[in-house]
């Protein structure tokens, strides 16, 4: 038994008071009659620590349930790892943490029995870790996709939605708080990856650190890119995906162009979006705001109120899986060559070299130059870049050749 399991208020101890904290904190008083009528239990808030008050031990000791709102590793591991082994229990909205060390947290926590809540640390409101965790928990998954970070699908669907530059969408994304004054974890498609480590390891059981996820983020996309795709049929969004791929696992984060039908194709601006595709239930798409102080907030409360009824499932011991890095995609090219008789022929040959097929051209005369827009099927990415780079040795390229994956898959 642990103290939350005693009757009485559930006394909530509160680290860090930040965009997250501070909404929590308004939350919880806002929200506790309804949640004592629902769950028998008045929250009571047992402390506050942040850089300048509050006291770790003494929050400590007054509190059932520790929720951790500070971010980073440290002192958030430590002070999590604590908590679990004075058997209260924790809610954390600390995806890197989780990405890092969630191993030994989710081990110690089934060990001493506590709850370990952290539907906030992915998407947000959007209940995936909820649902990856009990309602799909006997489901054999074959893969998740994600829109897992809302700044930079702001950026993109404003890049699509006026055509404006990345440098412009990214200023609009900051003015409207959508984009933190350093925008590099985000827009370099990290925080993305932390996400798609910790659906990975919901999903699969297997053991995912953020150095086993392939990411790349959008800082190279240009508006070309956007409007030739838009002349394929394509929409364009940072997609984390985690798979099974022959035996093992791949779990990455990338600019991917979808096609129309797709169900993440119109999730746009800040939102996030989340489909699980299992043979059994075809697929799942869960979609809804992906951050901000009050969304996030309500996220930690429900993880709260689960903990109240005792409904946070444990986590099964991670069994480790190979992890893939090599995967097979379609690609997109985008070549700036001299505008002159047998280029295309030139680059058909490099790519037929390497066992790569087209699937669609656009050619376009820019005065002396031309560009060249095509789709190729899908290919071992491996082998993709292999013939990407010794078309970048052609004579005919003015610039080196850009590449984003496409999501293949038709849905109508
Ligand atoms: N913001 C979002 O929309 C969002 C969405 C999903 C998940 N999250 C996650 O939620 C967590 C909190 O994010 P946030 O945006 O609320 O962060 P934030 O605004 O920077 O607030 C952090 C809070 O933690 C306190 N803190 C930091 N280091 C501390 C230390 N060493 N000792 C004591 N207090 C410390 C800060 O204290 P001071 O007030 O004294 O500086 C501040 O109150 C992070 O894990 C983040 O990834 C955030």
């Amino acid at each position: 038994m642990t103290s939350a399991d005693l009757v009485g208020p559930l006394r909530v101890g509160l680290l860090g008071h930040g965009t997250v904290g501070s909404a929590f904190a308004t939350l919880i008083e806002q929200r506790a009659a309804a949640i004592e009528r629902l769950t028998g239990r008045r929250l009571e808030p047992s402390g506050v620590l942040t850089r300048s008050r509050g006291d770790f031990e003494e929050i400590l000791a007054g509190s059932d349930v520790i929720v951790e709102l500070l971010g980073g590793i440290e002192p958030a591991r430590s002070y999590v790892l604590a908590a679990i082994e004075a058997g209260k229990h924790v809610v954390t909205a600390n995806k890197q943490l989780l990405c890092q060390h969630g191993e030994q947290l989710w081990a110690a926590a089934a060990e001493r029995g506590v709850a370990l809540g952290f539907e906030a640390a992915v998407a947000g409101v959007v209940p995936v870790v909820r649902v990856l965790r009990s309602s799909l928990a006997g489901a054999h998954v074959e893969r998740v996709h994600g829109i897992v970070n809302g700044t930079t699908n702001f950026i993109l669907s404003e890049m699509t939605r006026t055509g404006a530059n990345y440098d412009e969408a990214l200023a609009q994304a900051q003015e409207l708080g959508y984009a933190e004054a350093d925008p590099t974890e985000d827009v370099g498609g990290k925080d993305a990856a932390a996400k798609m480590a910790i659906l990975a390891r919901l999903a699969f059981g297997a053991p995912v650190r953020l150095e086993d996820v392939r990411y790349e983020g959008i800082e190279g996309i240009t508006v070309d890119d956007i409007e030739y795709a838009r002349e394929l049929g394509l929409g364009l969004k940072l997609l984390g995906t985690a798979e099974r791929v022959d035996g093992g696992i791949a779990v990455s984060v990338h600019p991917a162009f979808l096609y129309a039908g797709h169900p993440l194709a119109s999730v746009s601006g800040p939102f996030n979006a989340v489909t699980i595709e299992s043979e059994a239930i075809t697929e799942v798409t869960l979609s809804g705001p992906g951050a901000g102080g009050p969304q996030t907030a309500s996220a930690v409360l429900g993880d709260v109120v689960a903990v109240i009824q005792g409904s946070v499932a444990a986590l099964a011991p991670a069994d480790p899986l190979p992890i893939v890095s090599d995967t097979v995609s379609a690609f997109y090219l985008h070549l700036e060559v001299v505008d002159r008789p047998r280029v295309l022929a030139a680059v058909a040959q490099v790519l037929g070299d390497h066992e790569v097929s087209v699937k669609s051209v656009v050619q376009k005369g820019l005065g002396d130059n031309a560009r060249l827009v095509m789709v190729v099927h899908p290919v071992l990415s491996s082998r993709f870049e292999r013939a990407r780079e010794q078309i970048a040795r052609l004579e005919e390229m003015r610039s080196s050749p850009r590449a984003i994956r496409v999501l293949e898959e038709e849905f109508t």
